[in-house]
């Protein structure tokens, strides 16, 4: 247990995809080296793979249909995801690959306390794919940013960030699955000290 009073702050994840940062946050949280307790993930996408990553780790998870919006969060989906999420007693709320904006409702529910990881050295490359857009513009260095949602796209006060190498022979997958291997270090370590400051 990292904090001494044992307590661990409750948060929620949102992802779209895969859930790979939401695995390396729920084995920190799982192995006591962060005070984290996850009580909610919901998702967008009625497939993705955090839905049964979570469910392995047995935290609670859910599609919850985001219509009529293609890539936003709004009206009651949005009150939907918020109430699903107070349910749970979720105090903090990591998105962790959720493809959508989420606004300022959501952010009013939960006031500094949403964060996102994103896949370059902000403000590069915001919005979709920024590991493509790397190799696209031929930077030589890219990287990782966690940072606080505001209702900008990717624009939020920056928390933290890693840089990574771009090599010659890089092809967007290969340095996507690099860029991942920091977001696995950088998420954690983030949650770690927010929380330990919150605590
Ligand atoms: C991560 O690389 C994350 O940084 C990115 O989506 C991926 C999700 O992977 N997020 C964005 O691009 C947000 N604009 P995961 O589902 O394996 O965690």
């Amino acid at each position: 247990m990292s904090n001494v009073s044992g307590k661990k702050i409750k948060l929620g994840v949102l992802g779209s995809g895969k859930g790979s940062n939401f695995v390396a946050i729920a084995e920190a949280a799982q192995a006591g080296e962060i005070p984290v307790d996850i009580v909610q993930v919901l998702t967008d996408v009625p497939d993705a793979g955090i839905i049964e990553r979570a469910k392995f780790f047995g935290i609670p998870a859910q599609y919850v249909s985001p219509a009529p919006f293609k890539n936003k969060l709004d009206g009651e989906a949005e009150q939907q995801y918020i109430q699903i999420l107070k349910n749970a007693g979720a105090e903090w709320i990591a998105l962790a690959g959720f493809m959508r904006i989420v606004k300022k409702n959501f952010l009013d529910a939960f006031p500094n306390h949403v964060i996102n990881i994103h896949p370059s050295l902000l403000p590069l490359f915001p919005g979709l794919n920024s590991w493509k857009q790397a190799i696209d513009y031929g930077v030589k260095i890219t990287g990782v940013t966690v940072h606080f949602v505001d209702s900008g796209i990717d624009t939020g006060k920056i928390i933290a960030q890693k840089a990574v190498p771009v090599m010659e022979n890089d092809t967007p997958e290969t340095l996507h699955q690099r860029i991942q291997v920091e977001e696995h270090i950088l998420y954690p370590a983030v949650l770690k000290i927010l929380a330990e400051k919150e605590l």
